[in-house]
C-alpha cells in the first residue's frame, strides 16, 4: 500500500515537474527592418505580450534587420518551418505566387490611412489572406508602415527627372511598371542590400517610407528626399499554417490576443514614426527634403495613374474595383 502511495505521489510530482519545466514553444520571428521602426516595435510588443499571456509557455525570438534571412529567403524559411513568423511587405508576395497583394503597390490607390484600413479590415483583406493558405501560410494581421518618399542624388520632382534613373524596388511587378511609367530603370533588390548599393552607385535611389530611409541611414548616401506620398508600404504578419494549427487551443487564443494588441500598437505609432524620421532626416542636414507643389504632385499623379489599367491583368480588375469602391476614389 505504502509503495503504491509513494509511487503515485512520485508519478504525480514527475508529471507536475514535466509541465512546469516543459520546453517552451519557440516562435522565431524574423524581419528585415531595425527594432526602431513601426514593424520592429510591433514585433517586440508581440514578443512581450505573447510571453506574458502564455505565462512562459511560448518564447518569441525576434531577429531584426535581416539578421537571419533576406527578403526572399525568409518566405522560403517560413514555408520550411525554419522560422514561425514574419511580417513581409505586401510588395513581396509575388515570388510566392500570390501576386494579388501587389494591388497595394498601385500608385495613389489609397487617398489616406483610413481608406487603407477599411480595405485591410474588410472582405478584400480577408480574401487575400485566404490566398496564402494553399502556400502553407496563414495571415494573422496587417501592420502599417506608411506612405513613400523618393530618394536620389538628384532632385526628383517632375516626371522628366526620373528618366534613366536607376531606382531600387521591392519584388513587385506593379512597382516595376510604376517606375517604367516614369522612364526610370527599376532594379529589384533585397532591402538589406540597398544602403550599400546606394553607396557604391549600383542604384541611384529608391522609394521607401521615411522611417525605413532614416533607420537604414539611406539619407547619409542620398542627397535628396522628395515627399511624394505616391504609394504605400504595409505588412502582412504571417505564420506557418501547420505550426499555427498544431498549437494547443489555449495557447493559440493567447497568441491571438497578443497579436491583436501588438497590431493596435504598431498601427497607432506608424504615422508618428514616419513624421519623426522625416524631421530627423531634415535635422541631420545630410539630405535636402523637397515638398512638391500641388502642380508638381498633380503632374506625377497624371504620369502614374495609367499603371492601374496596365496592371489589371496582373492583380485583377475586380480587385482594383473592389478597392475603388471601398475608398470612394476611382483611379482614373
Ligand atoms: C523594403 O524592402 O523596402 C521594405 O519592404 C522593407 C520593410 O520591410 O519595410
Amino acid at each position: 500500500m505504502r509503495t503504491l502511495a509513494a509511487f503515485t505521489l512520485g508519478a504525480a510530482l514527475a508529471l507536475a515537474a514535466t509541465s512546469a519545466f516543459a520546453d517552451p514553444i519557440v516562435i522565431k520571428f524574423s524581419h528585415v527592418v531595425t527594432p526602431d521602426t513601426p514593424k520592429g516595435k510591433g514585433a517586440d510588443k508581440f514578443k512581450e505580450l505573447a510571453e506574458k499571456y502564455t505565462e512562459g509557455k511560448v518564447k518569441v525570438e525576434v531577429y531584426p534587420n535581416s539578421q537571419l534571412y533576406k527578403d526572399k529567403e525568409e518566405l522560403e524559411a517560413l514555408q520550411l518551418g525554419a522560422v514561425q513568423m514574419l511580417a513581409p511587405s505586401l510588395a513581396k508576395f509575388g515570388p510566392l505566387g500570390v501576386k494579388e497583394f501587389e494591388v497595394f503597390d498601385l500608385p495613389y490607390i489609397f487617398p489616406d490611412q483610413a481608406a487603407l484600413q477599411r480595405v485591410e479590415d474588410g472582405p478584400v483583406g480577408q480574401k487575400l489572406f485566404q490566398k496564402l493558405e494553399s502556400k502553407g501560410i496563414k495571415g494573422l494581421a496587417y501592420w502599417d508602415n506608411g506612405f513613400k518618399v523618393m530618394t536620389a542624388n538628384k532632385p526628383l520632382v517632375k516626371p522628366d527627372d526620373y528618366k534613366g534613373v536607376k531606382l531600387r524596388i521591392q519584388s513587385s511587378k506593379v512597382l516595376e511598371s510604376q517606375m517604367r511609367a516614369l522612364g526610370a530603370l527599376p532594379q529589384v533588390m533585397a532591402f538589406s542590400e540597398v544602403y550599400q548599393a546606394m553607396q557604391t552607385g549600383v542604384v541611384d535611389g529608391n522609394e521607401n517610407t521615411p522611417s525605413n530611409v532614416y533607420t537604414q541611414k539611406m539619407h547619409e548616401v542620398q542627397k535628396y528626399v522628395t515627399v511624394t506620398n505616391h504609394g504605400y508600404i504595409g505588412y502582412a504578419v504571417i505564420t506557418n499554417k501547420k505550426f499555427w494549427d498544431g498549437l494547443p487551443a489555449d495557447v493559440r487564443t493567447q497568441l491571438e490576443r497578443a497579436m491583436k494588441e501588438s497590431t493596435q500598437l504598431a498601427n497607432a505609432i506608424a504615422q508618428k514614426e514616419n513624421d519623426d524620421a522625416l524631421a530627423a532626416i531634415k535635422a541631420s542636414g545630410k539630405s535636402e527634403i523637397i515638398t512638391p507643389t500641388p502642380e508638381q504632385k498633380k503632374a506625377l499623379r497624371t504620369a502614374l495613374l495609367p499603371v492601374h489599367k496596365e496592371m489589371e491583368s496582373r492583380v485583377g480588375k475586380d480587385l482594383i474595383e473592389a478597392i475603388y469602391k471601398e475608398t470612394n476614389v476611382a483611379g482614373q
